[in-house]
């Protein structure tokens, strides 16, 4: 199946029981056994519930892996990953990543034995030479959020594998439309399926797919273990976005396009990083790895902070939410809401400054989107 096949039906065969061709959510707790120790698959939701089952082939049919496995959050697919490490074992870490992401690894899983080292991963050298002899993971997120660095998975890949160190891949922002880590020798491709998967803003969810049949083991055993399970409701809902993926991310990615030239054009905007313009240092990577360029675009004004703020209380269109990825456009002020907990001196050194907007554009008319900007920039002037 190609892909956009695979969006549609991968994963998903019409209910055995009526034919249905929505799969059923089964909102149950427990399933009753045929006899002691003879179950008919499933024991208790915890472990598996057939919802999840059916969004987990899907997810793993349109990343093009063997297997997927399903948790509460994107954070607790994260965490999930990071909990196959023992104490005493150093991760090498994208340093520009979500502020819940720096959040749990600093102070909680360092507080377990886990060391971090940051590096830009889009310059494949640093991370090479983060890797220690006790360097069990190397992590990153391409692109970055909220800077939208671009870093190259094959030469990460080779960089790892060469010493014995799995490489993961957080590609919220890019998803299996325009990116597939597996395919360029990653091991282990997360998302939060909060954002563009399921693409609603319906649900908080998370996944991790991989190819590796004792990795997945690890997964499952973390469900059945710590219980970070989507309801299958939000299995449900998640099953139901994916089918349009592909459809939402090109409209994400031409109106993220549009919008981009749009702020690169505006004499208000000092500085527009998004991946598919040519002024990206990204930009050559991103071309040869994505097919496009997703919906997010990171902006600053010519005023700095007060003309960002002005800004943002401005729209009328656009959203000032806490989120991404999903059919409405969300703008978001990183250093005061999805990166708060990033500390300011740390924040300025990886370049995120206090003036820095994010948006996330939708996949509304993107002169709307476009008339809405220009509104909100004359009066953020
Ligand atoms: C790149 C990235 N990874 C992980 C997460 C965490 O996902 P969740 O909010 O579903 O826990 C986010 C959330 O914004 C994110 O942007």
């Amino acid at each position: 199946m190609r892909f956009d096949t695979r969006c549609v039906r991968g994963g998903i065969a019409p209910c055995p029981t009526t034919g249905a061709i929505v799969p059923p959510i089964y909102q149950t707790a427990t399933y009753v056994l045929e006899e002691v120790g003879r179950t008919k698959g499933y024991d208790y939701t915890r472990s598996s519930n057939p919802t999840r089952a059916t969004l987990e082939a899907a997810l793993a049919a349109v990343e093009g892996g063997r297997h997927g496995a399903c948790f509460s959050s994107g954070l607790s697919a994260v965490d999930a990953v990071l909990r196959t490490l023992d104490a005493g074992d150093h991760v090498v870490s994208s340093d520009d990543v979500y502020g819940g992401v720096s959040r749990l690894f600093n102070t909680i899983l360092k507080r377990h034995g886990l060391s971090f080292t940051y590096v830009d991963s889009s310059r494949a050298a640093l991370v090479a030479e983060a890797i220690r002899p006790n360097t069990k993971l190397v992590w990153i997120e391409t692109p970055t959020n909220p800077l939208l660095k671009v870093s190259d998975i094959a030469a990460l890949a080779e960089i790892a594998h060469a010493r014995g160190i799995p490489l993961a891949v957080d590609s919220t922002f890019a998803t299996p439309a325009l990116l597939r880590p597996l395919e360029w020798g990653a091991d282990i491709a997360m998302h939060s399926t909060t954002k563009y998967l399921s693409g609603h803003n319906q649900i908080i969810g998370g996944c991790v797919v991989t190819n590796e049949s004792a990795f997945q083991e690890k997964m499952r055993y973390q469900q059945k273990a710590i219980g970070a399970v989507p309801s299958p409701f939000d299995c449900w809902l998640v099953i139901g976005g994916l089918k349009t993926l592909s459809l939402r991310m090109a409209r994400h990615s031409a109106n993220g396009l549009a919008v981009a030239r749009f702020l690169e054009s505006h004499p208000r905007v000092a500085r527009v990083t998004y991946p598919g313009l040519e002024s990206h240092p990204g930009h050559a990577v991103a071309r040869r790895q994505m097919s496009a360029y997703s919906g997010m675009i990171t902006f600053e004004l010519v005023g700095g902070l007060e003309a960002g703020r002005k800004l943002m209380n401005s729209v009328r269109l656009c959203s000032l939410a806490e989120s991404l990825g999903a059919v409405e456009t969300m703008i978001t002020h990183p250093a005061t809401m999805t990166h708060v907990d990033v500390p300011a001196a740390e924040r300025q050194a990886r370049g995120l400054t206090d003036s820095l907007v994010r948006l996330s554009v939708g996949i509304e008319d993107p002169e709307d989107i476009v008339a809405d900007l220009r509104q909100a920039l004359e009066r953020a002037g």
